[in-house]
């Protein structure tokens, strides 16, 4: 099956398990992705890669009871996660594929993802298959993050892309993972190949203020590959990294820097 590798690492126990204590972190960034979208009563809307549902549910409340929205995941455990949450009827999820699978409720006046986008293996069939459910005048939008070089809060990955780990989670552009639609250019390439106009891009620096450990600790570090042998250095020297945005208080103001794209099918 396509995205195997995704679905397991999306759907791991003890990501999952923590997937809550990282959401309020990356909350800030569905305002921007709602705003780009424009939502409206009444339209019906599917959120790609929906996790545990934060955006999928604030996009309900903005298309209200005459609306519509689908949230999308492979990953059978986040599924669970937004299903267990409360969430009025008009909200359905769903596991599929969003690169190939057929997707309930199309076709859709919007399509959103909050950071849901950089995981398919072939991110043009994914832009095709998105394109077939969306409205004659629907619009795509996703919020997805800038280069890791510039994002302090993906401690773990620079780490492991810093040598304390065998292999990068994701860790350059182009690469399948948090970094793959970094590259502007990249992505409208996919777009424009998969019948899409190339996109409008909105960039934003969002700063939440949070504690250490919400930031890294070593079990983090551990999730993203590094080795038990090195840990204790890696997390020694991610504190040396977070100490210029880190206040007297023991609070870190890490910039998330991320970026809208918003765009519709090519005339
Ligand atoms: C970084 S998480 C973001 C989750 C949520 N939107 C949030 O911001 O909290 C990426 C999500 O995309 C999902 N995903 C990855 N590949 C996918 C695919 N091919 N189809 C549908 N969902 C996918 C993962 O299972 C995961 O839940």
């Amino acid at each position: 099956m396509a995205n195997d590798e995704q679905r397991e690492y999306f759907n791991d126990e003890k990501r999952v398990k923590r997937w809550p204590t990282r959401e309020p972190f990356t909350e800030v960034a569905i305002a921007p992705l709602l705003d780009a979208a424009s939502l409206q009563p009444g339209m019906t809307v599917c959120d790609i890669g929906c996790g545990g549902g934060m955006a999928t549910l604030q996009a309900a409340d903005l298309v209200g009871e005459t609306g519509a929205v689908v949230g999308v995941d492979i990953s059978p455990a986040m599924v669970a996660l937004a299903t267990s949450r409360p969430h009025p009827d008009i909200v359905r999820y769903v596991e599929a594929d969003a690169q190939t699978d057929a997707l309930i409720g199309a076709p859709f006046d919007s399509i959103i993802s909050q950071f849901g986008l950089m995981f398919f293996e072939d991110p043009v069939a994914a832009f095709v298959n998105l394109g077939k459910h969306l409205a004659p005048v629907g619009s795509l939008h996703g919020v997805v993050w800038q280069p890791m070089e510039t994002n302090l809060s993906f401690m773990a990955h620079r780490m492991a892309a810093r040598g304390f780990a065998r292999s990068t989670p994701g860790g350059s552009t182009g690469q399948v993972g948090a970094f793959a639609f970094a590259n502007r250019d990249i992505v409208d390439d996919y777009l424009v190949r998969a019948g899409f106009a190339p996109a409008t891009w909105n960039l934003h620096s969002l700063i939440r203020p949070s504690r250490l450990d919400e930031v890294v600790t070593r079990q983090t570090l551990l999730l993203a590959g590094i080795d038990e042998a090195v840990v204790d250095d890696a997390y020694a020297e991610a504190l040396k990294e977070l100490e210029a945005v880190t206040d007297n208080n023991g609070t870190v103001h890490c910039p998330l820097e991320v970026q809208v794209l918003s765009t519709q099918l090519a005339a």
